[in-house]
């Protein structure tokens, strides 16, 4: 039997200090399904003093060490020795520097911890779960506001297609994205301009490409991050059938954000019924679906339902509980994941 220490990092951001232990134990069985072959058992402890989540299996496996290394809170890991604990090298997948998830503020941004969760525990149910950390997993943020899951992907490396409606989010991840790419001096190229199919104009689009050195870049191993502002109930002709992986999204929580776009949508029940279809088509059989919503407006039972009458195949008990937190009087927030068999 190994064990593991997972030291949490510190978070600045409240409500997420206070439940990332919580919501971090449900997260390690969840990628324990993907990346670790044995059985695992993780449960919280304290050593002198300091809280730890402990992580114990017949064996981890490098894949398994690596998957903790990439949790969405995790500081530090550590093996005992005697009385002792003796630092594990962590074996991040992080090609950008962090600041790419911290330096954006604003109402209505999803947590980049919470983003970072989701993302792992959606592909740890797909197929190919191993494609999150050696760089090949295609990720779609449908609803994806100023960008926190393109953010998270690129740092992971990943190629990724965001959607948003909401025509300024479009404008302030373009803005932040070409600031942040100029300033730290990577390497890339942004095309923006008008969203057309067989001349109808449906909305803006945006196209990075960029890479952490200037060899990547020239040898083409880059980072995509495409921008579609248009609605995600109606994108038929413009992404590919089985293009992507992963579906990750934070989904409008049903309450207003200063001017953010959380008001066009007071029903996301009904939003996804319309965004479904779609969704699905553009996920590749064995690929899942992960979102993170408001229990205040959309029961678990009744989102299992409707993703179960889009074909899709519900992971787990979706009242389980695992990742309920409140974020506020007005956001009781929970995961749902589901597969595409
Ligand atoms: C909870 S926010 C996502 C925030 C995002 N994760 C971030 O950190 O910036 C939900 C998003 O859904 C978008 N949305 C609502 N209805 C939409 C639609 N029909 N098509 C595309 N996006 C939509 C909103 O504009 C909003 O940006």
């Amino acid at each position: 039997m190994t064990e593991l220490l997972v030291l949490v990092s510190p978070s600045a951001n409240r409500v997420y200090a206070d439940v990332a232990p919580q919501l971090m134990v449900a997260e390690i069985r969840c990628l324990a399904t993907g990346f670790i072959d044995s059985e695992v058992e993780v449960e919280a402890t304290e050593i002198a003093g300091v809280a730890y989540l402990s992580v114990r299996a017949d064996d981890l496996g490098p894949s398994g060490v690596r998957a903790l290394s990439n949790l969405s809170a995790v500081h530090a890991l550590f093996e005992r020795e005697g009385e002792l604990l003796r630092p594990v090298a962590l074996d991040r997948v992080d090609t950008y520097p962090s600041d790419l998830l911290t330096i954006q503020k604003y109402p209505g941004k999803t947590n980049e911890q919470l983003t970072r969760l989701l993302l792992n525990v959606t592909a740890a149910a797909t197929a190919r779960p191993q494609r999150l950390l050696d760089g090949s997993l295609d990720v779609l943020d449908p609803m994806c506001g100023r960008g926190t899951t393109l953010n998270v992907a690129m740092t992971y490396g990943l190629d990724v297609t965001g959607v948003d409606i909401d025509k300024k989010d479009l404008e302030s991840y373009e803005t932040f994205i070409k600031t942040w790419l100029r300033q730290h001096r990577f390497k890339h190229t942004v095309e923006a301009g008008a969203l057309r199919t067989g001349g109808q104009l449906r909305g803006r689009r945006l196209d990075i490409e960029a890479a952490p050195t200037k060899e990547a870049f020239k040898a083409k191993a880059t980072q995509r991050v495409t921008y579609l502002g248009t609605d995600t109930t109606d994108l038929a002709g413009l992404l590919r059938a089985a293009t992507f992986d992963v579906v990750v999204t934070d989904t409008p929580y049903g309450v207003q954000h200063g001017s953010h776009g959380d008001r066009i949508a007071r029903n996301p029940l009904a939003l996804l019924d319309a965004a479904l279809p779609e969704w699905v088509r553009v996920l590749r059989t064995g690929g899942a679906v992960g979102m993170s919503y408001n229990r205040h407006v959309a029961k678990p039972g009744a989102l299992a339902d409707l993703l179960v009458e889009h074909g899709l195949d519900v992971v787990g008990d979706p009242d389980d509980q695992r990742f309920r937190h409140r974020v506020d009087a007005s956001i009781d927030r929970d995961i749902i994941v589901a597969r595409k068999t």
